[in-house]
């Protein structure tokens, strides 16, 4: 079954603009002082084509790596448009975030927008917190980012008969309002796994003076669902110092409210 990440321009479009990760990025790098930085699972370039366009006035090199030709080549072409000092400065690798290789070792790693999640067995995990500590120099930091469990549709997931209920989460026109895409959502939950089984229903309409054709699709994905303390014993496991922890995209603190669960490890 394709996912959303053959249909790359939906991706951005499910995205929209100016998401506020985006910006927590570009101020990340900066706090952070870090200049040469790798993505992983760097899919469209939704956040590395923000990076790469500071490259030149902060002197940043940024690489992203994904296993997506599709993903990458939208990457590619967003790039391209940059201006040649801050292009040259970035990369784009085809490989997989359980053993990449960078060419030398980089300040900082980053894994946003919940990529972790498609890593389900705990080995895999462990290669990616493995590689990350040896593609890092001392003192470079891991940051990674994930949703905190949604302990409300896990609950729906144990309920008897159980319950899988559609959620409406997404809901974006593009600029010319030409078209329209609707995201619908479902969650089962296997508590002994900690493994969520996520369909995503699409609705895209080409809208017309006429009226809105719509086209249907579905996207399945399979997440494991990280707590927090797994993750510290995740960084603590393979070398790692937990630095800080953050519960949103503005540096707030991890609190039981918490939607976003970001976690930084220091080697
Ligand atoms: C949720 S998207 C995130 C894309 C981008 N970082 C962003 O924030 O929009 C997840 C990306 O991870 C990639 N991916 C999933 N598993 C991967 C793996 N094992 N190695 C490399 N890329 C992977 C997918 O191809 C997809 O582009």
């Amino acid at each position: 079954m394709a996912t959303i990440y053959s249909r790359p321009e939906e991706y951005d479009l499910e995205h929209g603009s100016g998401e506020e990760d985006i910006d927590f990025y570009r101020r990340l790098v900066q706090r952070l002082d870090a200049h040469d930085i790798v993505e992983l699972g760097c899919g469209s370039g939704r956040i590395t084509q923000p990076l790469a366009a500071l490259a030149e006035r902060l002197d940043l090199r940024v690489t992203g790596v994904d296993l997506s030709d599709e993903m990458l080549g939208q990457a590619r072409a967003k790039i391209e448009e940059l201006p040649a000092g801050c292009r040259s400065r970035v990369q784009l690798l085809q490989g997989d975030i359980r053993n990449y290789a960078v060419p030398a070792p980089v300040d900082l790693i980053v894994v946003p927008c919940s990529t972790l999640a498609h890593v389900l067995e705990l080995e895999d995990q462990l290669a990616v917190w493995t590689r990350a500590r040896a593609n890092l120099k001392p003192g470079g930091r891991f940051v990674v980012d994930l949703s905190m469990p949604n302990l409300q549709a896990c609950a729906d997931s144990m309920a008897s008969p159980p319950r899988a209920l559609v959620e409406l989460d997404i809901d974006q026109e593009t600029d010319d309002g030409a078209h329209r895409l609707i995201r619908y959502k479902t969650t089962r939950y296997e508590a002994h796994r900690q493994r969520a089984h996520v369909h995503f229903l699409y609705d895209r309409f080409e809208v017309t003076d006429r009226d809105e054709q719509a086209r249907r699709y579905v996207s399945d994905f399979e997440s494991h669902v990280f707590f927090p303390r797994e993750l510290q014993l995740l960084f603590l496991h393979t070398g790692f110092a937990v630095e800080s922890c953050y519960g949103g995209y503005r540096f707030e603190k991890l609190s039981s409210t918490s939607r976003a669960l970001v976690m930084v490890g220091r080697v």
